[in-house]
């Protein structure tokens, strides 16, 4: 078993008020007080942090946000810095989510140039990629997250890794109900691996946690995370039930 460690993240996207996420931290803290097996991140709505942070103070669950822009300042309506998600004390950022690159014209360069921003800010990134459908269907599943892989990491230095989580998301299972065997996540998150192998190093790619998201859920998270290269889950939909992302936890520990 390597030694990498686990993060079990939810992924609000749209969802919660401040009011409602309060009320869910709230009803998950004493849920998941003292397991620390692995890491606990729930990543908010911007509007929606400040209120998850204060609701989440002193206990082992951290608030992130769902995505950053990559330039310091300046004009881009409806953006945020990484400088600014700094000064409200947010760390972990998700980038390059299929749902920002589906609707919203997200590029592997829009991805790698946030991807950068956010890490000479100081913050973690977890950083999103996977196939679509077709591509699953094509075979072409290990070429197009290799090229992803290169893309988005292009100029993120083997140091700059430490603070790189990457979330591997088949884009078909996302929302649909339909999650990937778990020797189909443990498949392609070991072929990242061998990316990151290839582009850092042996040592980098051995030490860089790879999260599995897409339909991850109460009952299949234990098969997946019981993979050798699947080390976290990167939730959607089953985060914003304490009781199965609770279980998740579980099943990390
Ligand atoms: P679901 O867990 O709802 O499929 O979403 C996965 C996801 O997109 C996490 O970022």
């Amino acid at each position: 078993m390597a030694n990498r460690r686990t993060v079990i993240a939810g992924n609000w996207k749209m969802n919660f008020t401040p009011a409602q996420a309060t009320a869910f931290i709230e009803e998950i803290k004493p849920m998941v007080a003292g397991k620390d097996n692995c890491d606990i991140i729930f990543c908010a709505p911007y509007v929606t942090i400040d209120a998850a942070q204060k609701a989440a103070a002193g206990s082992n669950i951290k608030i992130g946000a769902e995505n950053v822009h990559f330039a310091k300042s300046g004009a881009y309506t409806g953006e945020v810095s990484a400088e600014m998600l700094r000064a409200i004390g947010v760390e972990y950022v998700i980038i390059g989510h299929s749902e920002r690159r589906q609707y919203f014209g997200e590029t592997d360069a829009t991805v790698n140039a946030r991807t950068k921003a956010a890490l000479e800010a100081g913050m973690k990134v977890i950083l999103c990629l996977g196939e679509v459908k077709e591509e699953r269907l094509s075979g072409i599943t290990r070429e197009v997250v290799s090229m992803q892989t290169k893309l988005d990491l292009a100029g993120v230095s083997a140091e700059q890794m430490a603070n790189v989580i990457i979330a591997y998301e088949p884009v078909w299972a996302i929302g649909t109900g339909l999650t990937a065997t778990p020797e189909q996540a443990d498949e392609t998150c070991g072929q990242i691996r061998e990316v990151l192998a290839e582009i850092y190093g042996a040592e980098v790619a051995e030490a860089t946690t790879i999260q599995y998201g897409g339909s991850m859920n109460d009952k299949n998270a234990a098969e997946l995370l019981a993979k050798q290269h699947v080390d976290g889950g990167l939730i959607g939909g089953a985060s914003l039930v304490a009781a199965k992302f609770t279980a998740i936890v579980d099943a990390a520990q």
